[in-house]
This record gives structure tokens, sequence and C-alpha cells, in this order.
């Protein structure tokens, strides 16, 4: 079979491909303790599955306008101007199959072939496959643990060249948690006023953030870079929501539509119903979502006290998401299970076969070092896993 080349330049996606081995490898019986999930481990909070039952019941099985349904992009502009002062108009807003989806429309709509696309790294694995898929050239500015995993306004602005198109910011971070405070934000939209490119901000851990620290929308900050910034939110990681695949871009009336344009010729409207339970999440009570936050946080405390209490290990403390994201390069080079440990995947390897524990190798997240650890899990299972994994390192000797 022949295949575009487009599908060859990039990979799929391996959080995806790794927990449905976790998956099968649970089916056949064997404990093991996945640190995989990129989503909560809670369930869709009642009232929000209640709404969804509710809209079925009356018949909300049709298509719907390709943007999404008029409540729902009403509730988005809402939360906007109610918790950052922002005004967007429902010309400004689609409603996708997903916060990854809505990426997708963005970049297709407004990366040409050789615009480059900065992306500070470690990344979401889809950024750089996105940027490629419409001909983008990803350009990574690496960051390191010591600095927080952060970029400087320098390091910003050394990246920038004359075909620069775009720049994604993802705070809190997909895969360190990574996040930036409102003076170090404030500094890279300085530089990014200067130039005129895209921001691309992937806000979808905005509320999941720890120890009192404040989630910033980079167009509150500086509103000069409005018109053009598109901002990326969803329902999947805040409301435990990642099975409904309700995502939103907003931004300028004129990429939005475009992005839309680019939906009306591949999946049409997100699900009705399932856009009927994201008005319910989004305008309803916000409770649940501090809970499920103060129940991270301490999940959180518990999985960087036992990564800095084993040999060799580094791990930053982030400041949201619920991802931690371990430096294990002491470990390679070293012999383990038979084998030299060469890269960060022969780790994770490592840990699957010795330990019984799953993790995702940083490679494709840009590292070669680290390791994703996702503490979407219950306290006992990080406790095991922990556990399992210092036994293993002890192994290595
Ligand atoms: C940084 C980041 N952006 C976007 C997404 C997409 O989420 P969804 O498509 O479920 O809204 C994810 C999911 O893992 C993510 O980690």
């Amino acid at each position: 079979m022949k295949l575009s080349e487009r599908s060859k330049v990039i990979k799929p996606s391996v959080t995806l491909a790794l927990a449905a081995k976790a998956q099968a490898m649970r089916a056949q019986g064997i404990d093991l303790v996945n640190f995989t999930a990129g989503e909560p481990d809670f369930d869709t909070p009642q009232r929000i599955k209640d709404a969804a039952v509710e809209a079925l019941r009356k018949g909300m099985t049709k298509y719907t306008d390709v943007r999404g349904i008029e409540p729902l992009r009403q509730a988005v502009t809402e939360k906007y101007l109610k918790e950052f002062g922002l005004r967007y108009s429902k010309d400004e807003v689609l409603i996708s199959c997903g916060g990854k989806h809505a990426l997708y429309n963005i970049f297709q709509a407004l990366i040409d072939p050789g615009d480059e696309v900065i992306i500070p790294s470690p990344y979401w694995v889809s950024y750089s496959d996105m940027a490629l898929l419409a001909g983008g050239v990803p350009r990574l500015i690496r960051t390191i643990e010591q600095n927080g995993f952060r970029i400087t306004p320098e390091e910003l602005e050394g990246a920038m060249t004359s075909k620069t198109r775009a720049f994604v910011l993802n705070s809190p971070g997909n895969p360190t948690g990574a996040a930036y405070s409102h003076d170090e934000l404030t500094a890279l939209s300085r530089v990014l006023e200067q130039h005129e490119c895209l921001i691309l901000s992937d806000d979808i851990y905005e509320k999941i953030i720890y120890d009192g620290f404040r989630f910033h929308s980079i167009v509150a900050l500086n509103p000069k870079l409005r018109e053009r910034t598109i901002i990326f939110n969803s329902v999947s990681k805040s409301y435990a929501m990642t099975g409904w695949r309700i995502g939103y871009a907003l931004g300028p009336a004129a990429a939005i539509s475009a992005a839309a344009k680019i939906q009306s010729q591949s999946t049409s409207n997100a699900t009705s119903f399932a856009q009927v339970a994201a008005i319910e999440a989004l305008a309803g009570p916000q409770d649940e979502v501090q809970q499920m936050v103060n129940e991270f946080q301490k999940r959180r405390e518990l999985i960087v006290k036992r990564l800095h209490a084993m040999p060799g290990i580094t791990c930053l403390n982030p400041q949201g998401a619920f991802y931690v994201f371990p430096n294990v390069s002491s470990l390679l080079g070293k012999e383990a299970g038979g084998k030299k440990l060469a890269s960060a995947g022969d780790v994770v390897e490592y840990f699957l076969t010795e330990a019984r524990v799953l993790a995702v190798p940083g490679e494709d997240f840009g590292s070669t070092e680290n390791i994703r650890i996702s503490y979407a899990t219950s306290l006992q299972e990080i406790e095991k896993g922990c556990e399992r994994i210092a036994a293993a390192i002890r192994k290595i000797g």
C-alpha cells in the first residue's frame, strides 16, 4: 500500500499506545502500576452526566452548527469574561472534538509549508506532529530542570527568525507540570509584542495548579497580543471529561472561521449532547474542580517526596497538571536486567519488566533523560509504584 508522505512524517501518539498496552496487561491479570494516564482518574461529576442524559431525552441527537451550539459558545465567552475580564464574541469561539482537535484545526488553518513553529521542549507530543502535518517546521527551545523547565525571554528572542509563524505556550505544561508566573509570562509577552507571530496558548491545565499558584492568560496580561493569540481549552482535564471529547479554540474571528471550515470538511460538529454537558461543566458550580485539585496536590506531594528519596533521581516539584518528569540520566549506561540502559525508553522498559510499573519515556516529549509519570492515580498506587521503582533501582546498584 502506498501511503501519503504526510502520514509518514508523524508518529502515532505514544501516550495513547502505552495506555492501551497497560490496559491489555491488566486484562491478562498482570498486577501493573500504570503511571501513563493522561487523564484524571475521577468520574465526571453527576450533574454533568445528568445534563447529557436530559439532552438525550429531549432529542438532542442531531447535527449542530459546525462551530458548536450557541449556548455553549456563549458559556465559553462568559467564562473568559468572568475569569479573566476578556471579551470575546460567539463568532470567536470554535467547539471541537477535544482540545487536541481544536489545536489540529488551527494548525491546519494557520500554518503554511515552511512556517516555523516555536515549541519549548519538553513538549506535549502532538504539537510538533501537528506542525509537521501542516507542512510547518517545529523549532524547539530546550529547557532544563534547573531552570524549572521554563524558557527565558532571551531564549524566545533567540528562536525568532524571519520564518517564525507561531509560538506554542503550554502553562501548566505536559509533560513537566511547569508553569509561568505572572512576571515570567509578562516578560515573554514583551518579546512576542516585538514579533508578528501567532501565539497558540494551550491552557488546558489552567485549573490544575497547586500551592496557591495563580494561572494567568497571556491575553489578559498583554492585550496587545489579543489579535494574534488563539487560546485552547477543553473540559477534559478540569472536569474529568476526557472521553466526552469537547474542547475549544478562542481567538480572532478570521482564524476561528477558517478552522471551522476545516472542521466542516472533517468531523462536522462535536457530539451534540456532550456539548450540552459541557455547558453544565463550565457554567455550573465549580466545587468538584477544587476537590479534584486538592486530591492531586496530595498525590503530587507524595510522589515528589518518594522520587526525591531515590538515589540519583532528580525531580522538579511542578506547579500544575498531574505529571512529574523525573530525570533518570544517572541510570543510563548501567547494566540492568541483563541489558545496558541506553535511553529513557530502556529505563521505562526495565521498570516495566522488573517492577511492573509503566511510565512514558521522555524521548517522545523531546527529552532523552527523563520519564513521565502521571500521578492521576490513587495514593496507594503511587506508594506501590514508587516502592517497586525504588527496589528496581536498588538492583542496579
Ligand atoms: C497539553 C495538552 N493539550 C491538549 C490536550 C488534549 O486534550 P483533549 O483533546 O482531551 O481536550 C492534552 C491531552 O493530553 C494535553 O496534555
